[in-house]
């Protein structure tokens, strides 16, 4: 069955539904991270300088050109965000407006068009609520929604496309990491420097990251503990999340100084810390200062925090001829309260005194009556 409506709203969506959902065929509690993906995808064209009628189809290949500007020069960005079950069994996205702005700030940056507020917003609501059965149940679950955004004009030219496609799919997912995660200092490779493009997700960063991370996991580490690329001092990222340390009582976190990724569950972690008064700091911190605060017993817990990874518990860092060991993880107070919380408020078990709840209201736009 395939159904075609346009969606009421600034920007009008055209919906194609899928002939049947895959759902039901999906191993979406343990299938590994970015492995399955629902039934639908959103997608939005910008053409002769304007944003065009956006669609719902389902989930399928794109056409590509070998001339497409965004695999030639790069011109391609993304985001990573989550809707939850709630415990009343909606549909919550988490700060979707947020993610949505630090898009555009992608965008700004890499000489693409900004996306309209309203067409992202609409997009994601339509389309969640047409896969609302993908949103898994259970604490700990989520969809995670990858929107990607690149340059389309099929030209070598080297300038700014004039042609851009958005598209919007999703992917259900469970923890990220299963174990605290082993670290290894970079030293070789830098993931970003001042004046670049640290600070946005751009796809080239993650591309740029790859070689320093493989040979990270070949050698038996999870991910790679970036260093600032001026200095090789100061701690910068862990792998693809922002960097934590409790220190005593005072929790501290790398500035975001145009180096590193502006973090939304970073941002999240510190308004949680604030309202639980729990004191921190941004601020630059030496690798010299987590061995040192080890040693002398200031260093209570170490955790990366990102979309995909929520709050992941750091196990322990390994340099060139040292290794830090974290407390064992039975006395950590900060990042399990932190995880627990978040989890709470993203699934509405608590009031979210944030805003950063969105509900999908259901407008009965289901595929399939079997799942009805
Ligand atoms: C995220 O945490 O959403 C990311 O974009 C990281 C990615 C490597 C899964």
């Amino acid at each position: 069955m395939t159904n075609s409506q346009i969606y009421g709203h600034s920007y009008p969506i055209e919906v194609q539904l899928a002939s049947h959902s895959r759902l039901p065929e999906s191993d979406i509690k343990s299938a590994p991270f970015g492995t399955v993906f629902g039934d639908h995808m959103f997608v939005a064209e910008y053409q002769d300088g304007k944003w065009g009628k956006a669609r719902i189809v389902p989930f399928n290949n794109l056409p590509l050109s070998p001339s497409l500007a965004g695999l030639n020069y790069g011109q391609s960005i993304f985001e990573g965000m989550k809707a939850y079950r709630d415990v009343a069994g909606g549909i919550q996205l988490f700060r979707p407006k947020d993610h949505h702005a630090r898009l555009n700030r992608s965008a700004v940056r890499t000489c693409m068009p900004e996306i309209p507020e309203d067409l992202f917003i609409n997009g994601l609501e339509t389309l969640l609520d047409i896969d609302r059965d993908w949103v898994p149940t259970g604490r700990g679950t989520s969809l995670y929604i990858r929107p990607i955004y690149f340059a389309t004009d099929t030209t070598i030219g080297m300038h700014p496309s004039h042609n851009y496609v958005l598209v919007i799919f999703t992917s259900p997912s469970i923890a990220y990491y299963n174990r605290p995660v082993q670290v290894l200092v970079q030293t070789s490779y830098v993931r970003a420097y001042e004046g670049g493009v640290g600070y946005v997700k751009l796809a080239g960063n993650y591309a740029h990251a790859m070689l320093a991370s493989k040979q990270a996991r070949d050698a038996g580490y999870d991910v790679v503990l970036w260093l600032d690329a001026k200095n090789r001092r100061f701690i910068e990222e862990f792998g693809t999340m922002n960097a934590f340390f409790v220190l005593d009582d005072m929790v501290v976190t790398p500035r975001l100084t145009g180096t590193i990724l502006e973090g939304i569950t970073r941002d999240s972690v510190l308004r949680v810390l604030t309202d639980a008064g729990i004191r921190y700091q941004e601020r630059d911190i030496s690798i010299d200062e987590i061995r040192e605060a080890r040693a002398s017993g200031l260093l209570k817990e170490a955790f990366g925090t990102g979309t995909a990874a929520s709050v992941a518990p750091v196990a322990a860092i390994h340099g060139d001829g040292f290794t830090i060991e974290m407390p064992p993880y039975a006395e950590w107070k900060v990042a399990p309260m932190l995880a627990e919380r978040l989890t709470d408020i993203r699934t509405a078990a608590v009031p979210d005194p944030y805003g950063w709840l969105h509900k999908v209201d259901s407008k009965q736009l289901k595929i399939n009556p079997v799942l009805q």
